[in-house]
């Protein structure tokens, strides 16, 4: 019995296996204020780093003079990229191999970049000291928006790559373009619409930071870090700095929050590391939220042509798409290498379309670098946005009911493998059963009756309903096609049964909040038959766990999920030889009864034993046959991604006075295969809702033409709070992934890619009568009030 895909198979057994709403065990420390964050590591003689940052976005450094920042009681060091280059640690490479400074060498090429570094006895001293600092800039045009970055006359922000002559970073197309465009120019109808996916900040609550803490004594660096992949992070890190790789420790404690943000190397990570090692103390680099937003990985920022090409019934018969896309300073999207849009090539959606073509050209701009996969499987939610924005074009140019377009359209679950005419192998699907859920829970025909009415009477609120039915792709590897820094993107679970049976589980994965020390832990208790009491999760330490890729893109269940469920496997096997030695049977005749737990001898159930026992004959009466011991590591390499999908409904009220927009209805559908913890999948659909109506509605990075970040803090760049959310109404399918060991896949970005169409075609759908085809994102009450204007609807 080896579980897999058939969900009827996983009941939990009240043992907290899969399927169980186990609390989650990390909650407890969290609640009590007993988590442990890189800001609460203290050790002794511990120094405090802050760094200094260029006021302006493009300038050259003409000199920078420390005298009297040194000169400041309790300031020990101020390092620049001078100092830095004695150790060769001026540069650092970015994920997708550019070269970015750690300090500024020469040119600053974005506002807030890191200059230099103070190190002194307190935070507080530092921050004194490194307003001290003086530096002389020679201020430069800067050039911010990438349209005008691609410019002729624009200013070179590059001129640090040899050969480079414009702003221009890099080109990419997927796709068939000729057959795409001959369907073009054969179709009744066309429709296109030129929509920007902002630039968005993750902003975790939990700031970016690190302790850098070389021990001269054993001459080992340890950097305890907000690490989203501690141990590729250890790899980078060796080679950077030429340090062996064992005698690096990366530390990742507990992170609040990461979304992405936290997959790159930011300067401050290795200044803290440098001074570390230069200066034989522990130093602590925290940012402030302001730095953050500011200078770490924004994520977004593709301006996007959509098209389609279909019959007048409806039936898409191609799709077509151009995005300009902004990479800031630096190309240092964090992406799998041989992907620079990312998985953006699944713009098709959970359409079956004859062919499809895309094009994208990245630019260069004074802005800080980025396109981090923001709870986010690498640009699958601008692909998401683009696409089901496109579908609700179609279907108003058509005067067809959105959701009527869609199941005309879908995928159907027959069809499964399905290759997309981008080339990815979609697993499974029943994307019409999401759809018919969502609609019942939502209502939808009371509220299109409804809609109509308030038309009809020239109601002050318009109601607009807003649909998206979209697909996703998450769990990168496979490592044959998916690396990070050339290291092939597989995971892994170590697991090991101590004497009393008792285990402890360690992956190659980070949690940020996600629960994994209860849902990896329910998945080796249903595998071993064990109670998920029985079992501790640990991560994010490089010295005692197994390498994997890290937490990023849903891609902890579909991969490290998978290693632990094969892991827990092989011990399995190895129980059951150790259980026929203890029930003196052959192990032939004993088999493993998934619902108790426990081995048996076959026809005689009565003769049974449990993990308990089974670890006991490990270690103190093992069988001739085996080793002591009952241990198991498995490294995962997915032979596919796996595509969750999800079907969200949004009813909308629009304000005609003032543009405001209310939440009437907000249904989630989701299904992400088999469910490993209800009740963490719930929470993970909430929050992310709330990530996705904060995009939806308030948040955009934005700068001034001098390049001055206008939304770098929270009071100009908006979280959603309780008091914009809505009450949600979750629902679920289950349609295992047919190639995942417990049929389970991703899910903790869906809601985020999936809800910033849906709002956006609710809003739109509410003006659709006055003409309005769509609303730039994000939708605050003086755009809203624009749009209705325009379709004559304002009052
Ligand atoms: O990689 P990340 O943890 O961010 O995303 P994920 O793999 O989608 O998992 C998010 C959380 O939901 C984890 O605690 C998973 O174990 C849980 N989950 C689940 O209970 N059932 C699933 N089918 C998928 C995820």
């Amino acid at each position: 019995d080896d579980g897999g895909p058939d969900p009827e198979t996983y009941c939990g057994h009240g043992r907290g296996g899969m399927g169980e709403e186990v609390k989650r065990k990390e909650d407890q420390r969290f609640i009590t204020g007993r988590g442990n964050y890189v800001d609460d590591i203290k050790k002794p003689g511990m120094l405090h780093c802050e760094l200094v940052r260029s006021p302006h976005a493009h300038a050259r450094i003409e000199n920078i003079d420390k005298s009297r920042a040194l000169d400041v009681d309790g300031v020990v060091a101020v390092l620049t990229a001078e100092d830095l280059l004695e150790y060769d640690l001026a540069t650092m490479p970015t994920l997708m191999a550019d070269t970015q400074d750690v300090l500024v060498n020469d040119k600053v090429k974005f506002q807030s970049q890191e200059v230099a570094a103070v190190i002194a006895t307190d935070r507080y001293t530092a921050k004194d000291g490194a307003q001290k600092v003086v530096v002389d800039y020679d201020v430069l045009d800067p050039v911010v928006d990438p349209y005008d970055a691609l410019e002729d006359d624009a200013p070179l922000i590059r001129d640090d790559i040899e050969g480079q002559e414009d702003n221009h970073c890099l080109d990419w197309e997927t796709g068939d373009r000729e057959a795409t465009d001959r369907v073009f120019d054969e179709c009744e109808v066309t429709v296109k619409e030129d929509m920007l996916y902002q630039r968005l900040h993750p902003a975790p609550i939990e700031t970016c930071g690190a302790v850098g803490d070389y021990d001269p004594g054993k001459d080992k660096l340890t950097v305890h870090m907000t690490s989203q992949a501690p141990h590729i992070h250890r790899t980078l890190f060796a080679q950077v700095s030429g340090i062996p790789e064992h005698k690096i420790r990366i530390v990742s404690p507990d992170v609040g929050g990461g979304f992405g943000n936290k997959v790159p190397i930011y300067p401050g990570y290795v200044v803290a590391a440098a001074a570390s090692y230069v200066l034989e103390r522990p130093v602590k680099w925290m940012e402030e939220r302001s730095e953050n937003i500011q200078s770490t990985g924004f994520a977004r920022d593709y301006h996007m042509t959509g098209e389609l090409a279909a019959t007048k019934e409806g039936k898409i018969r191609a799709v077509r798409t151009d995005v300009l896309a902004n990479h800031g300073a630096y190309n240092a999207v964090a992406q799998p290498s041989n992907f620079p849009a990312g998985f953006f090539n699944i713009f098709t959606g959970s359409y079956d379309v004859e062919t499809a073509y895309g094009s994208l050209t990245a630019a260069y701009t004074n802005t800080a670098p980025g396109g981090v996969a923001y709870r986010c499987s690498f640009r699958v939610t601008e692909a998401v946005y683009l696409i089901e924005r496109m579908v609700k074009v179609l279907a108003d140019e058509l005067d067809m009911d959105p959701a009527e377009i869609r199941r005309k359209n879908f995928i159907q679950p027959e069809q499964f493998p399905y290759e997309s005419p981008t080339g990815w192998n979609y697993d499974s699907g029943d994307y019409e059963g999401a759809l018919d859920l969502a609609l019942e829970m939502a209502d939808y025909d009371h509220y299109r009756e409804e809609q109509q009415r308030r038309i009809d009477e020239d109601a002050d609120k318009l109601l607009g309903i807003g649909i998206s039915s979209f697909t996703e792709i998450v769990g990168a590897g496979p490592g044959k096609t998916c690396d990070i820094a050339g290291v092939e993107m597989f995971d892994s679970a170590d697991i090991r049964v101590h004497p009393t049976g008792k285990a402890t589980v360690r992956v190659g994965v980070q949690t940020q909040g996600q629960g994994h020390e209860t849902t990896f832990a329910q998945i080796v208790a249903e595998e071993l038959g064990m109670n998920v009491d029985d079992i501790v999760v640990e991560h994010g330490d490089t010295d005692t766990d197994p390498y994997g890729l890290g937490t990023y893109g849903s891609r902890s269940t579909p991969v490290a999920g998978a290693a632990a469920a094969v892991a827990a496997r092989k011990v399995r096997e190895k129980a059951k030889s150790i259980a026929a030695n203890e029930l003196e049977a052959a192990e032939e005749d004993v088999t493993w009864d998934r619902q108790s737990g426990e081995f048996h001898v076959a026809g005689a159930p009565e003769r049974s034993i449990g993990i308990t026992e089974i670890a006991a004959g490990a270690y103190m009466n093992h069988p001739s046959s085996e080793e002591p011991g009952l241990e198991a590591v498995d490294y995962y390499d997915p032979p596919e991604m796996t595509y969750p999908f999800g079907s969200y409904i949004v009813v909308v009220e629009v304000d005609r006075e003032t543009g405001e927009v209310a939440f009437e209805k907000f249904v989630a559908v989701d299904d992400c295969g088999n469910r490993i913890n209800p009740m963490v999948i719930e929470g993970q659909i909430h929050g992310g809702l709330a990530q996705g109506i904060g995009t939806a509605m308030l948040e955009q990075v934005t700068f001034d033409d001098n390049g001055n970040v206008t939304g770098g803090d929270f009071m100009n760049y908006l979280l959603p709070t309780s008091m914009e959310i809505p009450e949600f109404e979750t629902g679920y399918t289950v349609t295992p992934s047919p190639h995942h060991p417990i049929g389970a896949k991703g899910v903790g970005e869906s809601p985020t890619v999936g809800s910033p169409p849906a709002i956006v075609n609710a809003v739109v759908d509410a003006m659709k009568h006055g003409g309005i085809t769509h609303v730039e994102m994000p939708m605050t009450p003086d755009v809203v009030w624009e749009k209705l204007d325009e379709a004559g609807l304002a009052i």
